[in-house]
């Protein structure tokens, strides 16, 4: 499975542990209790809602995405994996502007998904259709990202070391790349790629490629208040003495605009 498209993107771009206590912790915070119902949109494979459902009795997980053959492939080697409860977690091949689950807690747009919808109408319709879908105390939480190297042509590598595949087989180290092709500064819009490499193979190429517009923290915020949502709160990581994230996401007022950052914004109904 090393040059499975998924065992990659997830080993280099998921953390479902860090993400699942993220939200917790905001909706406790908030509403003083444990959330159960999980909408994740933009699922692709819907791992987060298998270990949102593995991780405590009670929980339930409804995951939506356009893409057939990637749900399929969580189906596969996710979902029909799991030792018990494989049925809490609801599969739906549905967009997510019209999908329709039961009330929900928590509803997520993780790695930045929502940026695929390029005008302020649709970016609008989709927070329309996650506060429809949120219980009368549920909370969206997206995540976001900016800084000076957000706006602009790069290319960042990382080293993926200890990563293993969903059959428990360790993969060999990779690199994986992050690209920004191009970013139109009259548009917003920004061309990205993902590409990984094995030592002494050539790079796999744009093997993931998101055509998106760069939304900014006070524009989803302002959205996200004309759709009715009571109020948002900004969250980003702090650095390290390294220059590196420390990634502990803390509730801010003001986020320097530092090299490249990344937070979350959540929106309470
Ligand atoms: C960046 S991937 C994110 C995968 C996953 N959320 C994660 O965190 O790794 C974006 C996914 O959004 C899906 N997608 C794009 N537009 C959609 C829509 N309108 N409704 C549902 N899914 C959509 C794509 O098929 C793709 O699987």
């Amino acid at each position: 499975m090393g040059t499975d498209k998924h065992v990659l993107y997830s080993a280099a771009v998921q953390s479902t542990d860090a993400d699942l206590d993220f939200i917790e912790r905001v909706y406790r915070n908030k509403r003083r209790k444990q959330a159960h119902r999980l909408r994740e949109d933009f699922c692709g494979t819907a791992l987060l809602s298998v270990d949102w459902v593995e991780r405590r009795k009670g929980n339930e997980a409804w995951g939506i995405d356009l893409d057939l053959p990637t749900l399929a492939w969580g189906r596969k080697y996710y979902i029909d994996r799991m030792e018990k409860d494989a049925k809490k977690v609801h599969l739906m091949h549905k967009n997510v502007l019209t999908a329709k689950t039961p009330p929900i807690d928590i509803a997520i747009a993780f790695n930045f998904s929502y940026f695929i919808f390029k005008k302020r109408e649709d970016l609008k319709k989709y927070f329309a259709s996650a506060y429809k879908a949120l219980a009368s105390d549920g909370v969206l939480v997206m995540d976001i990202y900016g800084g000076t190297s957000a706006p602009t042509s790069c290319w960042e590598e990382r080293v993926i070391r200890n990563a293993l595949t969903p059959d428990g087989d360790k993969l060999p180290r990779f690199k994986y790349a992050w690209e920004h092709e191009t970013f139109n500064a009259v548009t917003n819009e920004l061309l990205t790629h993902i590409h990984f490499k094995y030592r002494g193979d050539p790079w796999m190429r744009r093997v993931f490629t998101y055509d998106w517009r760069l939304w900014s923290v006070p524009e989803v915020r302002e959205i996200l208040e004309e759709v009715g949502f009571a109020s948002s709160d900004a969250f980003s990581h702090g650095w390290g003495a390294d220059g590196e994230s420390d990634h502990v996401y803390r509730k801010r007022t003001k986020i320097i605009n530092e090299e490249g950052w990344v937070g979350y914004v959540a929106a309470y109904k």
